[in-house]
């Protein structure tokens, strides 16, 4: 089989197509010949060795793909050669071949092509999590954060499903697209106060929900926007990219932005802070696989639109990878290993 492989931590040009064995199946496993692979920002932080979760280099990344069972264990439910499917991988995912266990298998709906299929596990059970655990209802007006990039535009389908209020923070060329996906407010972070903003368009109240994948100076700032009986879900660092220090020294800039959140303050406040990584939830695969159902039969009724913004060959996988880190991207890049 082949990969796309981070040799060594580095630019997008590190990027290699290695051979590696063809992987066995298990008895509780599926073996996946890949159609579409999905991209996603941890992949970014992974190459450039500031993604602490990932094995280190030599590495193939990808945590999610779309294609057809080639062969499954005896254990492995009711796949059979033939079925499409859409999978979780732990890591490994930008492969032409990949061998999960059952249980991160799900049958990709008719109505999806490989490639939107290949752009739904992250997101939207990133966007899933952060709804449910935010317990967003159509009472509420939602600020999301990056609501440009893949994970922003599943919480908008999930968000426009629940009726809620959604004010979202973007670059200005992305909002028209944003609009169109159901965003009420676009907020261009690049030229506007955000914080300002949030506060003219929420009667100088706040947010009742907040979802932030920045963190470093967002992390007080999104607080204070945040209406009192107000939820603030915290999952990625994005802005760990921003800094010029080399490697892991990256960090220490955000450190010091850390808020703190004590018991007595978040009382006093009426306010609660939770954070998500779906990355850490493979011991609670039952859940995961209730909530990709659930996702999945949002895709069969129309409801889920994952939106894939261009999709390049395994020998552009670093031209993907530049595509993404000078944010040209509206929601989903992807990967296919047959062109
Ligand atoms: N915790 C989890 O389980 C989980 C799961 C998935 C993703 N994430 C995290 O969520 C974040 C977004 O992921 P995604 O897949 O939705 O991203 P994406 O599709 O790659 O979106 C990238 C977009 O983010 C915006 N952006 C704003 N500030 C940025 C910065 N400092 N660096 C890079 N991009 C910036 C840019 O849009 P503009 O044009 O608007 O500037 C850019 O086009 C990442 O931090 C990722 O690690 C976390």
């Amino acid at each position: 089989m082949k990969a796309v492989t981070i040799p060594r931590y580095g630019s997008p040009d590190v990027l290699e197509i290695r051979d590696y064995p063809n992987p066995e199946t298990g008895v509780d496993e599926i073996k996946i010949k890949v159609k579409a692979a999905g991209i996603n920002f941890a992949d970014i932080l992974a190459r450039k060795g500031l993604y602490p979760d990932a094995p280190s280099a030599p590495v193939v990344v990808g945590y999610e793909v779309a294609g057809e069972v080639l062969e499954a264990g005896r254990d492995a439910g009711d796949f059979k050669p033939g079925d499409r499917v859409t999978a979780l991988t732990r890591f490994g995912g930008y492969a032409n071949r990949v061998v999960v266990k059952h249980n991160q298998v799900f049958p990709t709906p008719d109505n999806l092509s490989d490639i939107e299929a290949a752009a739904i596990p992250v997101n939207y059970l990133t966007a899933w999590q952060l709804v449910e655990m935010s317990g967003l209802t159509r009472h509420d007006t939602l600020l999301i954060h990056n609501a440009g990039g893949g994970v922003g535009l599943a919480v908008i389908d999930l968000a426009v499903k629940k009726g809620a209020r959604i004010l979202g923070t973007a670059s200005s060329a992305k909002h028209d697209r944003l609009r169109a996906r159901g965003l009420d407010i676009c907020i261009d972070y690049r030229k506007e106060d955000w914080v300002q903003k949030v506060l003219e368009h929420t009667g100088g109240k706040g947010a009742d929900v907040i979802f932030d994948p920045l963190g470093g100076a967002y992390w007080k700032k999104n607080y204070q926007v945040l209406r009192k009986t107000g939820r603030l879900g915290m999952f990625g660092i994005s802005e760990v990219t921003e800094s010029a220090l080399p490697g892991v020294l990256r960090f220490i800039p955000m450190l010091r932005k850390l808020p703190f959140y004590s018991p007595i303050k978040l009382m006093n406040d009426n306010k609660g802070v939770f954070g998500v990584n779906v990355g850490k939830l493979w011991r609670e695969q039952d859940k995961v696989s209730m909530w990709a159902k659930e996702i999945l039969k949002g895709a069969a009724e129309g409801w889920v639109n994952p939106h894939v913004d261009a999709a390049f060959t395994f020998e552009e996988a670093e031209e993907a990878h530049r595509y993404i880190e000078n944010r040209r991207n509206f929601g989903k890049v992807v990967l296919l290993p047959d062109g």
